[in-house]
């Protein structure tokens, strides 16, 4: 079984899971932006991790674009946000609003909690947050962290099984 993990991360929580899930698997794992697409041709899993800013997945068109060759293959894919991960329609709305019909039928899909550490932040998502939080009921901590290694487990699972026929 060959398997790659595919990553984009601003701040680390994403990349950290990508680690603990490659590590878990023993797969090849990549920055998303340094994947050259020609490879997809090598693995039977491919595994693509991105965190959720202002409700979109970060470099999800990367994968898009490459549905027709990762068809024959198990794809799985993890959001990482500070939504929890039994917000059931919050998640589902995420997934409609992000991916293709397509991408729907073919993946499978989790989501991870991620982190926030409001000085790391860069100025523009300083400001996006800040407006975020401002229209929430219940304000937002600017400091957390949910990164937990056992939360990778039901993913890992999911790509070690049998490869569906
Ligand atoms: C400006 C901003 C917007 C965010 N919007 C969302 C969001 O819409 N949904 C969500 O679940 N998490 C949201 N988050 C939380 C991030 O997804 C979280 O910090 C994640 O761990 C970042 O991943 P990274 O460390 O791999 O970059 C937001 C964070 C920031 C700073």
């Amino acid at each position: 079984m060959n398997t790659v993990v595919l990553y984009q991360s601003r701040y680390g929580s994403t990349k950290q899971y990508a680690e603990w899930i490659a590590e878990e698997l023993g797969a090849d794992i990549y920055p998303a932006d340094s994947f050259p697409a020609e490879k997809f041709a090598w693995y039977d899993t491919v595994i693509f991790g991105a965190p959720v800013f202002g409700g979109a997945v970060l470099g999800i068109a990367g994968i898009e674009n490459n549905l027709a060759v990762l068809q024959n293959k198990r794809l799985i894919i993890f959001t990482v946000g500070l939504t929890s991960p039994e917000a059931e329609e919050r998640l589902s709305n995420l997934a409609a609003k992000n991916f293709s019909a397509a991408l729907q039928k073919h993946a499978t899909f989790f989501h991870l909690r991620g982190a926030l550490e409001y000085q790391k932040l860069s100025f523009g998502h300083k400001i996006l947050l800040r407006m975020i939080r401002s229209s929430m009921p219940n304000k937002l901590d600017l400091n957390q962290n949910h990164v937990s290694r056992e939360a990778v487990l039901p993913l890992v699972a999911a790509a070690g099984g049998d490869f569906p026929e």
